[in-house]
């Protein structure tokens, strides 16, 4: 049994995310946890909201609320339609606990203790109207770069650059509006990445497996010096952890918390140990400390293709810096974007389909489904109405509940509702059950290697298979002269809609446990030899004919969707 620690990036908290952000993080991870659980190894899959920083803040003054009651509502907001997609977490976890600002704070003393922290006297905007700073998203104002006139103090949305408050021009708060500002200086600590540039260079070389989208990010920022360059990680907000040397004042720096990229990561250890707080792990320290166990875990961390530069560089220098044991990560699974009907989803520009929203108009194994098998791995992908509504159609209603429907069906009006007896296998069957050990292997190895295009392919073929079997067996024309071969090609179809009902449970999980329970099979294990995983319907048990799985999607549903999600939402 292996030991597998599973992390999602943590979205943030300013409001509900897009098919974009699911498909980028929390739905491979998912279907990943899911997997290697009916595997039968000891998974904890981690995820949480990421609360901190101006996102949040400014998010919470728009809706009118104190930033920590929006963010205990969002929370609970995102909670629920995580579970609306069946995000199978272990814990969701809030990157504002105070295990999270316990642990922040020990890092950032670790660091300073290892030298590895500087006090840097830096220019930032104050403005006047507002009584504070304006860091990262407070400010916006002219892009240098591009010209874009709503450009971030962080970042320019449009070109996508990398900015500091200070560069954009005719820069105005992001609040107020107002342009009453001025420069001051203040103090912030850096982290001295920099210096970790060897070891994170050695260590980045090593991961011969990872994906090329990940390491390419990676050795660019580590090369260009662009993402090495040592980091602010401190803000002057109110909203964050509070800058402590551990549990020690850190003199000077009594106003300011944590740049947020320092603390969101830092969540993923913390909220382990939410888990073991919240009653349901007993020993957070075995998936985290290298000295407590955690040398036996393999860790797989799954993100969208922008936060790459901070897994591979940024929170690697935090662990390593610390000169502690903790759990480095060993393979970072990253993806490109998925756009939705040529152009981006945006959730500041709320263009595209929302978690939300897609849930009231289709049951979530649809998006799991579609999303998954066009996850963006080697390249952008992209979401259109149109082949949403041909690939739903054909995969899962053609396909998969057509089998399902057909042999059931059959089985009820000629035999009843048991699995009929007699009959037995001839060649027919021995080259399908061979095809499918072959499928099987191939899709564990997919599924093994987190390639999600790949193992969806596979599932999809393995459901082809039973079709294209039933195709050929034809037991509504057998029946009529020979009852008994009809009886032994109904058996083996209705273990096939068993062995679906297994291997599709990490994609599709509610028409997964339909199958299984039909059968009457609720608590199947993962089908080691499909030989004897076809044996275990026998001859006299009873099954029942579960509802469609699956209903197509009329063109009239698409045309009512593609006008409904063409929009902005409001
Ligand atoms: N909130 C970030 C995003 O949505 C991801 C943070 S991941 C973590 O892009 F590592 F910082 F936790
Ligand atoms: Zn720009």
């Amino acid at each position: 049994m292996k030991r597998i620690l599973i992390t999602s990036a943590i979205p943030y908290i300013n409001g509900i995310k897009h098919l974009g952000n699911l498909v980028g993080s929390q739905l491979p991870a998912d279907l990943f946890a899911r997997y290697h659980r009916a595997r039968g190894n000891e998974v904890l899959f981690l995820c949480a909201t990421d609360e901190h920083g101006t996102p949040a803040e400014l998010a919470a003054t728009k809706a009118g609320k104190p930033v920590a009651e929006y963010c205990a509502n969002m929370h609970e907001v995102q909670a629920k339609i995580a579970q609306g997609f069946r995000l199978s977490f272990d814990h969701f976890g809030r990157s504002s606990s105070h295990q999270n600002k316990e642990l922040t704070q020990h890092f950032a003393g670790r660091l300073a203790e290892q030298g590895l922290i500087s006090e840097v006297d830096e220019q930032q905007v104050y403005s006047h109207t507002d009584g504070r700073f304006l860091p990262d998203r407070y400010i916006e104002g002219t892009c240098p770069n591009c010209s874009y006139d709503k450009a971030r103090g962080d970042q320019c949305e449009n070109c996508t650059k990398q900015l500091d408050p200070t560069d954009l021009i005719n820069p105005r708060s992001a609040v107020s509006g107002s342009t009453d500002l001025e420069v001051r200086n203040t103090r912030h600590l850096y982290l001295r990445q920099s210096s970790l540039r060897d070891t994170l260079n050695d260590w980045i070389s090593k991961k011969t497996d990872w994906p090329i989208l990940t390491t390419s990010i990676a050795k660019k920022w580590l090369n260009d010096g662009e993402g090495l360059q040592d980091r602010g990680i401190t803000r002057d907000l109110d909203w964050g952890v509070p800058v402590r040397k551990g549990d020690a004042a850190w003199p000077g720096m009594e106003s300011k918390v944590f740049y947020v990229w320092f603390d969101a990561p830092i969540e993923y250890i913390a909220c382990a140990r939410e888990w073991v707080d919240a009653g349901k792990g007993t020993d957070w320290e075995r998936w985290w400390r290298t000295d407590k166990g955690a040398d036996d875990v393999s860790y797989y961390q799954f993100m969208g293709k922008d936060n790459v530069p901070f897994h591979t560089l940024s929170f690697p220098a935090t662990i390593l810096g610390s000169g502690e044991p903790w759990k480095l990560v060993d393979y970072i699974k990253s993806f490109n974007y998925l756009n939705y009907d040529g152009g981006q989803f945006s959730t500041s520009q709320g263009r595209g389909i929302f978690m939300d929203q897609a849930l009231e108009i289709l049951p979530s194994d649809y998006w799991r489904w579609w999303l998954l098998s066009h996850a963006p791995e080697t390249s952008d992908s992209e979401f259109t109405w149109v082949n949403f509504q041909a690939d739903v159609n054909k995969d899962l209603a053609d396909v998969l509940g057509n089998f399902v429907s057909r042999v059931t069906k059959f089985c009820r009006s000629k035999f009843g509702e048991t699995v009929p007896s007699g009959g037995s296998y001839g060649t027919r069957e021995q080259a399908l059950i061979a095809d499918l050990q072959t499928r099987v292997q191939a899709y564990q190895t997919h599924m093994e290697a987190l390639d999600v295009r790949k193992s969806a392919a596979e599932l999809r073929a393995i459901w082809a298979l039973g079709n294209e079997y039933l195709q050929a067996a034809e037991p509504w024309a057998v029946f009529k002269t020979n009852p008994e071969a009809a009886a032994a090609i109904v058996r083996l179809s209705l273990n096939l809609i068993a062995l679906y009902g297994q291997l599709s449970a990490p994609f599709i999980p509610d028409a997964a446990d339909a199958m299984r329970d039909a059968m009457g099979l609720p608590d199947l294990q993962w089908p080691e030899s499909v030989v004897t995983a076809l044996e275990r319907c026998h001859a006299g048990d009873a099954f029942t004919v579960p509802e469609n799985l699956f209903a197509k999607i009329t063109d009239e549903q698409r045309e009512e969707w593609s006008d409904r999600f063409s929009g902005i939402r409001s």
